[in-house]
């Protein structure tokens, strides 16, 4: 599917059968206007947990609730036009059941008008994923590193190294038989990421994996270089907003500070002018 070809949102369906074609694009948004620059250039656009570290100023994503996803949810649905939405399941919302998890993701749906959800895991996800796909519920799985389980995995460490790349083999056939319409694996070696993608028969979307997988997702804002706080291997910085705007701010400043801002054009006269502009 390209940029301009389709009018109306993807279904999960449609983003399951881009398996193996030209590779999925898709990164995250948690506002209306970067929702809206993003809408015509990607395919899949996630309302991702990491909304908490990047707008929140959390330390991890263990922290982000139900109420955050949904208000960031509204939001960039508000963006979107042809781009579909997938928003994630936060910490602690699905882990407990199958049946919290329905409660949840059937809550983030109908409030946000998201088309799925995401959530992390495996094989002991497998179940809670089968449960929420049999009731209408279309599921994004993710594997590999699983940044809600950094207390347990020890880290923001490379995944399925070594000995471990048989237990995330294992992990990506279980999302796809459950029935997920498609899979993230985030920092996996390359070749295991290359592995999976030939095996399974949904579309591996990779964020620190590998050119091969069917598509690619970023956090926006790593990749445009509005958090700086760490980079990650796996980013390439695309823009430098970050600075651009540091730089803008500074120029504001100085500018205050000298009585050159406001100049003459941003203020009003006395009198009520002819021109509509200058109203
Ligand atoms: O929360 C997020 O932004 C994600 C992506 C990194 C895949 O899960």
């Amino acid at each position: 599917m390209s940029a301009t070809a389709k009018k109306t949102a993807p279904l999960p369906d449609d983003i399951r059968a881009m398996k193996g074609g030209t590779p999925i694009v898709s990164l995250t948004a948690y506002t209306t206007p970067m929702a809206q620059m993003m809408d015509a250039h990607c395919d899949l656009v996630l309302v991702g947990d990491s909304v908490g570290m990047v707008l929140h100023g959390l330390t991890s994503t263990l922290g982000v609730t139900m109420e955050m996803m949904i208000l960031h949810g509204q939001a960039v649905a508000r963006g979107l036009s042809r781009a579909m939405m997938v928003v994630d399941m936060p910490f602690g919302s699905y882990e407990e059941s199958p049946e919290q998890a329905f409660r949840n993701a059937a809550r983030i749906m109908r409030e946000t008008g998201a088309g799925a959800v995401k959530l992390e895991g495996g094989t002991h996800m497998a179940e809670t994923i089968a449960f929420l796909v049999a009731r209408g519920v279309p599921v994004m799985a993710h594997v590999g590193l699983t940044p809600q389980s950094i207390n347990t995995l020890g880290g923001y460490k490379v995944q399925g190294r070594d000995a471990a790349a048989e237990k995330l083999m294992a992990d990506a056939r279980a999302v796809a038989g459950a029935g997920a319409f498609s899979v993230v694996l985030e920092k996996v070696p390359a070749v295991l990421a290359d592995r999976i993608t030939a095996e399974i028969d949904i579309p591996t979307i990779g964020i620190g994996a590998s050119a091969g997988c069917d598509g690619q997702i970023l956090v926006v804002d790593d990749m445009l270089g509005l958090f700086t706080a760490f980079k990650p291997k796996f980013v390439k910085r695309f823009g430098n907003l970050g600075e651009d705007g540091e730089a803008a701010i500074a120029a504001y400043a100085a500018e205050v500070r000298a009585r050159t801002f406001p100049a003459e054009e941003h203020t009003f006269a006395a009198e009520t002018p002819r021109k509509a502009k200058d109203k």
